[in-house]
C-alpha cells in the first residue's frame, strides 16, 4: 500500500469549484483507532455549510478535508482496538463536529463511534445512514420522547434526516404526516407516512392540527409556523443550527405552551449499531437519489446545495 492517498481538498473555504484532488499523506492509528480504506461517504447539508466558510468550518485548518459520513473495510488497527479486526465492513459518523478528514482514500477513525455493517448492507446506504440516521434517533427518541401512538410531523420528509424519521416514528407506531414537494408525495407514501402533505399545494397549518412532536428539517418561517400546529405541552424540534436560538420561535413557544429544542448531533457507536439492527431486518430503508465518484465532489455538493435531493447522495471510493 502507498504511503500516499487522493483526496479532495479545500485550500479555503469557498463554492464547490475550490475543491482541488491531491496527493496526501495517509493518516496512521493511534490507539484506539483504526485506518479504514473509505468505500463511500454520506453527505449532509453541513458538508456544503462548512465548505463555505458557515458550518463548523471554525472546527477545521486550512488546507482542509471535509466529510464525517464514513463506510469502509478496515486495513489496520492502532493498540488497545478489540472491537474491530482487518477486514470488517465498518460505518458511523467520524468526530462530529470536528474534522474527520472523510473525503479521501483512507481515514483513521475513533472505534467507538463505529459499528459493523450488515452484510445485506452496502457501503453506499451504510454511509448515508450515519449522520442523518443518528440526528433522527436523537430528536426523536432523545430531545421529543416520542411514545406509542402519538402524532408527530416531519419538516422536509424526503430529505436525508427526514426520511429516516418517517420510518423511525412508523416503528414505535406513530401516526406520521410528512412536508414535501408533489414529486415526492408517492415517496412519502412508500416510507410508510400516514398524511403526505404537499407543501406547495396547501400550507401545511390546514392539513394537520393536534400534533405532539414537530421534527423540523426547515427553520426560520417552517419552525415558526410549525407552532401552531402543536397541541399545548408538545414539542418542536429544529434541526438548522443557523436557526438556533430563535427569539421568535422562543416567545410563540412560550405563548401557545409548547416546548423548544435545538440540538447538535454527536457520534456514538452505540446508536450506530441500534441502526445497524435496523436496516438488518429491514425496518429501516436507505434511499440513495445519486453517487458521485471523489473527483465529482463539487458536482454532488452542488446537488446538495439545491436543497432537494431525495433521501441521500453519497460520494464513492
Ligand atoms: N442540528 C443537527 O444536529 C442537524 C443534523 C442533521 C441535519 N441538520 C440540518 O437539518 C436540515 C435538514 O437536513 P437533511 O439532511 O434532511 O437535508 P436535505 O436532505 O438536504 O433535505 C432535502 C429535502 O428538503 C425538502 N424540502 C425543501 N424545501 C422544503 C419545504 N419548504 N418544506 C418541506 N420540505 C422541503 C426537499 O423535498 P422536496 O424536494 O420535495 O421539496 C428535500 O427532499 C439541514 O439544514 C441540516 O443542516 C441539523
Amino acid at each position: 500500500m502507498s504511503n500516499f492517498m487522493q483526496a479532495a481538498v479545500l485550500p479555503e473555504f469557498g463554492p464547490a469549484e475550490t475543491f482541488r484532488i491531491e496527493k496526501v499523506p495517509v493518516p496512521l492509528p493511534a490507539a484506539g483507532e483504526v485506518l479504514v480504506k473509505v468505500r463511500a461517504v454520506g453527505l449532509n447539508p453541513v458538508d456544503f455549510k462548512t465548505r463555505s466558510g458557515k458550518g463548523y468550518a471554525s472546527h477545521f485548518t486550512l488546507p482542509a478535508i471535509l466529510g464525517w459520513d464514513i463506510a469502509g473495510e478496515v486495513v489496520s488497527v492502532g493498540e488497545e482496538v478489540s472491537r474491530f479486526v482487518t477486514g470488517d465492513r465498518i460505518f458511523g459518523m467520524s468526530r462530529f463536529p470536528d474534522a474527520a478528514n472523510a473525503y479521501a482514500e483512507y481515514a483513521v477513525v475513533n472505534e467507538e463511534e463505529f459499528a459493523i455493517i450488515p452484510r445485506n448492507i452496502s457501503f453506499e446506504e451504510a454511509a448515508a445512514s450515519a449522520l442523518a440516521g443518528l440526528t433522527a434517533w436523537e430528536a426523536l427518541f432523545d430531545h421529543a420522547g416520542i411514545t406509542w401512538g402519538q402524532r408527530v410531523l416531519i419538516q422536509a420528509a424526503a430529505g436525508g434526516v427526514g426520511h429516516i424519521a418517517v420510518q423511525l416514528a412508523k416503528w414505535k407506531r406513530c401516526f406520521v404526516a410528512g412536508t414535501a414537494s408533489a414529486e415526492n408525495q408517492a415517496f412519502l407514501q412508500q416510507l410508510g407516512a400516514d398524511q403526505p402533505i404537499d407543501y406547495k399545494a396547501q400550507p401545511f397549518e390546514e392539513a394537520v392540527d393536534n400534533m405532539d412532536v414537530v421534527i423540523d428539517g426547515m427553520g426560520g418561517e417552517t419552525a415558526l409556523r410549525s407552532i401552531d400546529v402543536l397541541s399545548p405541552g408538545g414539542v418542536l424540534v429544529s434541526l438548522p443550527s443557523m436557526y438556533k436560538d430563535d427569539p421568535a420561535v422562543i416567545a410563540k413557544a412560550r405563548e401557545k405552551n409548547v416546548r423548544v429544542k435545538w440540538m447538535s448531533v454527536r457520534p456514538s457507536g452505540e446508536r450506530i449499531e441500534q441502526l445497524a439492527l435496523l436496516l438488518d431486518n429491514n425496518r429501516l430503508k436507505i434511499y440513495i437519489d445519486g453517487t458521485y465518484p471523489l473527483e465529482e465532489v463539487a458536482r454532488a455538493h452542488k446537488v446538495l446545495e439545491g436543497g432537494h435531493v431525495k433521501g441521500k447522495i453519497v460520494l464513492t471510493l
